[in-house]
């Protein structure tokens, strides 16, 4: 089987300087979700046909294994998008077209639709839509047999109250397909090479057109402009909301949940409103996350309470650690059990040791800190000198008290103590009390000054 997938188009539609295809829904180009649910059909090829901002197309395509590229240098219709494929096209076999701005296909949809179609027959997937607006509408004959699709543009005011609607994606033995494209002709309102002409060709030569339906009328929504993009990636959102509820946990509001990415989660784990995943995040049993938050790339360990507000990114927590409202954990944060992070403290490259905790308005970057180190409010580590960064090491039982800078590099040996206001240049040793700070002093009988009288 030989899969080609259209993505030529402008997408005029989107107003947009971007080809149509590249535009993100759940946080990934359209192009990509399609091909991520055609590649568990293994296919023998998959052949993506380019044109409008083909460069930027086949950049976004450029880790893909195994996919070739077929250029129309002019957008003239979805067959004729087609017809450039097909020299790339092994004649034995099926060949199964897709959208590209049909994102949310599902490989099980797929799978279905090619079943039906069979090695020698023509499958069509289609949909019934309350409102079949925009799209191709299928009409059948007296018996229920698909005889051809018209185009709204194309279609009577009779024809555009039928609500089964083309979703654009069927399967046909290619020496068909490549025999039926040849003569295609574009004599309709859009002067354009029509693929959906091909199943008036079929018929009429009396092969009859299998009809699938998708489980979700969204599945199939095209996009065409930004309203129906928010509409399809609203929908998927609702899905994937579903499928994690159904696993069991708790979304306080699943018309307020964003997964951009993959998303494992154990018991109990609780989502509150407005917070978005991004790439492959793991949530253990009873992880509870706040309100507004955004989570890439993390995994949090069992028990952990994330308040609201809290932004991270490529980091690993352990169990019941408390971490926010308003934390920031930049790429490299590894946190041990029951850490606390509290409200504007920013950490980056930063390991910290078990029950450690940095609970207010403070920055540690590219440090290493033991178990039980308290670090105080305002403290930072001044890890950058302009041209490198340094590390500072932070021991066991350390207590950096308020409003220090620890210029790295520089090593805080365990249990030392480190007096508020401190600035640490020099290694400190271990146990002690260690102040850097003016020596402060008193003028008596100082006064102050006072106007002067005019
Ligand atoms: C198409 C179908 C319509 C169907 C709808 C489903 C045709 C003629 N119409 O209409 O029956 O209901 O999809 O979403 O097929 N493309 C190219 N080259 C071209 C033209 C289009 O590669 O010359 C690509 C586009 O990039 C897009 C896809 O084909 O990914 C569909 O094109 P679009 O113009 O959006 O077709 P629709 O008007 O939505
Ligand atoms: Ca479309």
């Amino acid at each position: 089987m030989n899969i080609v997938i259209l993505a030529a188009g402008q997408g005029k539609r989107m107003q947009s300087n971007l080809p149509k295809v590249l535009h993100p829904v759940a946080g990934r180009p359209m192009l990509m979700h399609v091909l991520e649910a055609v590649r568990p059909l293994a296919p023998q090829r998959i052949i993506v046909v380019v044109g409008h901002g083909s460069n930027a197309v086949m950049q976004a395509c450029a880790d893909q294994p195994n996919l070739a590229f077929a250029q129309q240098h002019q957008q003239l219709g979805t067959g004729h998008a087609l017809q450039q494929a097909m020299p790339m096209v092994d004649d034995k076999g099926i060949t199964l077209m897709l959208y590209g701005d049909v994102p949310f296909i599902r490989t099980e949809t797929l799978r279905t639709l090619l079943v039906a179609t069979g090695a020698n027959g023509f499958g069509l997937l289609t949909v019934n839509l309350p409102d079949p607006s925009g799209y191709g509408r299928i009409i059948r004959n007296a018996n229920g047999q698909v005889q051809r699709i018209v185009e709204q543009k194309d279609a009577t005011a009779q024809e555009r109250t039928i609500t089964e609607v083309n979703t654009g994606i069927l399967a046909a033995p290619t020496v068909h397909l490549k025999r039926w494209l040849a003569q295609l002709k574009n004599d309709n309102a859009q002067g354009e090479y029509y693929a959906t002409d091909l199943i008036a060709m079929a018929a009429s030569e009396g092969m009859p057109i299998h009809t699938v339906h998708p489980a979700a009328p969204w599945e199939t929504e095209g996009i065409n402009d930004k309203i129906q993009l928010a509409a399809v990636e609203r929908a998927y959102q609702r899905s994937q909301a579903r499928i994690l509820m159904e696993q069991g946990v708790t979304l306080l509001d699943p018309n307020r949940f964003d997964l951009r990415g993959t998303l494992h989660c154990g018991k109990d784990v609780s989502i509150d409103v407005n917070c978005v995943f991004e790439g492959e995040v793991a949530l253990a049993n009873g992880v509870s996350i706040g309100a507004n938050c955004l989570i890439k790339d993390a995994q949090i360990g069992a028990g952990t309470k994330i308040e609201a507000f809290t932004h991270m990114e490529n980091v690993r927590i352990g169990a019941n650690a408390k971490i926010g409202p308003y934390a920031r954990l930049r790429p490299g944060t590894v946190l041990s059990d029951e850490t606390h992070i509290g409200n504007f403290v920013e950490l980056k490259n930063t390991h910290m040791g078990r029950g450690s905790k940095a609970n207010h308005l403070a920055y540690l970057g590219d440090a290493q800190v033991g178990a039980a180190v308290n670090y105080g409010a305002g403290s930072i580590t001044a890890n950058y000198d302009g041209a490198n960064k340094h590390r500072t090491v932070i021991e066991d039982n350390v207590q950096v008290g308020s409003n220090c800078v620890l210029v790295a590099p520089v090593t805080i040996a365990q249990g030392a103590t480190i007096g508020a206001g401190s600035t640490i240049s020099k290694p400190v040793p271990a146990g002690g009390l260690t102040i850097a700070r003016a020596k402060q002093s008193t003028l008596a009988g100082w006064v102050r000054p006072a106007k002067l009288k005019k």
